[in-house]
C-alpha cells in the first residue's frame, strides 16, 4: 500500500468517545438559587485570603442559565461526551434527607438536551462541592468539624448518590462516583488550599479512607437503583511520579508518595487493601482504627471504567530541600505539606515547557499511567476523563481567540494516549478540560483552560482555535502529524 499523508495520521479506535469536561461549582453559579445552600466551596471561596483575587463561584459562567445555549455550542463543535458534575447542595440542601425537585429538574432538562443533540452525558457525583451543612455538622461531636473525616459523610454520599441515580437513571448510563478524591482529601484536609482549608494530617488520612468507603457505597447506589444499566467508575489524578535519580533515597521517595498519590486509592478500590508501606510511613501520625471491618469489601466494587485525570508528571527526591525552596508538586506553595508523613520528600520541576499553571508539559507521564493501569486493573477499560492546559488567552482585534500552545499540548496528550491504545491500553474516550473557561479553584477565574474562551463580564462564549482544531480531530478520529 503506497505511504500517503493519511496513514500518517494516528487513527483512534471505531467507538473512540470525545468529549469534554466540567464541573458544577466551576461553571453554573446560581449559588443561592432554587434552594440551593452552599456548599463548602462557597464558604471557602468567600474566606479573604483563601481564593485569588477574592474570586468565587457567584456567578462562574452563569451556566445555570445558559445551559441551553452551552449545549448548542458544545454540537456546534462536535463534541460527542459530555462529563459534568452534579451539584450536591442544590439537589439535597442540607446533605441529608429529601431532594429539591428543581435542583434535579435542572438537571434532567441538561441531560435531555445533551441526549437531543446526540452527546452522551456522563455524570460525576461528587466534584468537590460538599454541602456546607455536612462539614459544620459535628457527627460524634468532633471538635474539628465533620465532612470528609467523619464517617457519616460517606453514608450521606450513599444516600445522595441513590436520589441522583433515581432522578437521571432512566437518561444517563455514565457514572463517576467522585472526582480527584486525592485533592478532596489532601488539599482539602492536608495542605488546606483547597476547601474546606483544614490542615491536619490526620483528618486528611480519615478523609481519604471515607472517600474510598464512599466510592463503593456510591457505586453500590447506583447499581441498586439501576441494576444493569449503569457503567460506574471514578474518576483519578494519579501522579506519574517519577525519582529525581536513581539512588535509593529518591527511589524510596517514589514508593512513597506513590503510596500517598496512588496507592491509598487504587489500593482499597481495586484490590480491597491499603498497602503494608503506606501503612507503615504514616503509623507515626495514625494507626487508621478508623478502618473499620468490612470497610475494604465495599471499596472494592467491579468498576465499569476507570477514569484518569492527567497535566503533569511530579518528580521527587529523598533528601528534604535544604534550600527550603518553592514546592513544585503543582499544588501551590502551601504553607502545610499535603502529603502526610513525607515532609522530607522535595518536588522538583519536571523538565519541559510550563503552562500558565506552571505545570511541565510531558505527555509521556499519560501513556505511563494508562499503562500502569491496565497492567494494574486488567480488563477494566479507562478513559481519560480530564487532559488540558491553562494558558493567557487573550482575545486578538477580531476577537478571535488564537492558543497554539493549546493545540500543541492537546496535540501531546491525545499522541501519548494514541501510544498507550498501541501499546495495549483498553482507552474508550478523551474528555477535554475544560469546555470553557471557568473558575479554577484556588486560582480564581486567574487561569483559563477552556478551549472555549468566556467574557467574565458579558459571558459571551468565543471558540479559541483550539475548540476548532479538536472538532476536526473529533470528526475525523483521526490526528493529523
Ligand atoms: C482537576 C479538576 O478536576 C478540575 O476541577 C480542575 O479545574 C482541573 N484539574 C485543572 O486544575
Amino acid at each position: 500500500m503506497p505511504y500517503t499523508q493519511s496513514d500518517a495520521n494516528l487513527r483512534f479506535p471505531p467507538g473512540f468517545r470525545w468529549g469534554a469536561a466540567t464541573a458544577a461549582y466551576q461553571i453554573e453559579g446560581a449559588v443561592s438559587e432554587d434552594g440551593r445552600t452552599p456548599s463548602i466551596w462557597d464558604t471557602f471561596s468567600r474566606t479573604p485570603g483563601k481564593v485569588l483575587g477574592g474570586d468565587t463561584g457567584d456567578v462562574a459562567c452563569d451556566h445555570y442559565h445558559r445551559w441551553r445555549d452551552d449545549v448548542r455550542l458544545m454540537a456546534d463543535l462536535g463534541i460527542g461526551a459530555y462529563r459534568f458534575s452534579v451539584s450536591w447542595p442544590r439537589v439535597q440542601p442540607t446533605g441529608r434527607g429529601p431532594a429539591v425537585q428543581r435542583g434535579l429538574d435542572f438537571y434532567r432538562a441538561l441531560v435531555d438536551e445533551l441526549l437531543a443533540h446526540g452527546i452522551t452525558p456522563m455524570v460525576t457525583l461528587y466534584h468537590w462541592d460538599l454541602p456546607q451543612e455536612l462539614e459544620s455538622a459535628l457527627p460524634g461531636g468532633s471538635p474539628a468539624g465533620g465532612g470528609w473525616p467523619e464517617r457519616d459523610t460517606a453514608y450521606r454520599f450513599e444516600e445522595y448518590a441513590g436520589i441522583v441515580a433515581g432522578a437521571l437513571g432512566d437518561r444517563v448510563e455514565w457514572w463517576a462516583t467522585l472526582n480527584e478524591p486525592w485533592c478532596s482529601a489532601f488539599l482539602g484536609y492536608g495542605s488546606g488550599v483547597h476547601a474546606p482549608g483544614r490542615t491536619d494530617p490526620v483528618a486528611a488520612l480519615r478523609a481519604a479512607h471515607h472517600l474510598n468507603l464512599a466510592h463503593g457505597l456510591g457505586a453500590r447506589a447506583l447499581r441498586t437503583v439501576l441494576p444493569g444499566r449503569a457503567q460506574v467508575g471514578v474518576c483519578l489524578n494519579p501522579s506519574a511520579v517519577r525519582p529525581l535519580t536513581d539512588a535509593p533515597a529518591d527511589l524510596d521517595a517514589r514508593r512513597r508518595i506513590d503510596a500517598l498519590a496512588n496507592r491509598v486509592f487504587t489500593g482499597p478500590m481495586l484490590r480491597g487493601t491499603y498497602d503494608h508501606d503506606l501503612l507503615a510511613d504514616t503509623a507515626r501520625i495514625t494507626d487508621w482504627s478508623f478502618v473499620h471491618d468490612g470497610d475494604l469489601a465495599i471499596t472494592r466494587q467491579p468498576l465499569d471504567f476507570i477514569g484518569v485525570n492527567y497535566y503533569s508528571p511530579a518528580v521527587v527526591s529523598g533528601s528534604a530541600d535544604a534550600a527550603g525552596g518553592p514546592r513544585h508538586d503543582g499544588h501551590g506553595a502551601a504553607e502545610h505539606s499535603p502529603w502526610p508523613g513525607a515532609d522530607d520528600v522535595s518536588f522538583h520541576r519536571a523538565p519541559g515547557e510550563l503552562t500558565a499553571m506552571d505545570w511541565p508539559v510531558d505527555p509521556t507521564g499519560l501513556t505511563d499511567l494508562l499503562l500502569e493501569y491496565t497492567a494494574e486493573a486488567p480488563g477494566v477499560p479507562l478513559l481519560v476523563t480530564e487532559n488540558g492546559a491553562a494558558y493567557d488567552d487573550k482575545p486578538g482585534a477580531a476577537g478571535q481567540v488564537h492558543d497554539p500552545d493549546r493545540i500543541r499540548y492537546l496535540h501531546g496528550h491525545l499522541t501519548a494516549v494514541h501510544e498507550a491504545i498501541m501499546s495495549g491500553a483498553d482507552v474508550r474516550g478523551y474528555f477535554l478540560w475544560s469546555l470553557m473557561d471557568n473558575f479554577e479553584w484556588a486560582y480564581g477565574y486567574s487561569k483559563r483552560f477552556g478551549a472555549v474562551y468566556v467574557d467574565y463580564e458579558t459571558q459571551a462564549r468565543t471558540p479559541k482555535s483550539s475548540a476548532r482544531w479538536y472538532a476536526r480531530v473529533a470528526a475525523s478520529g483521526e490526528l493529523a502529524p
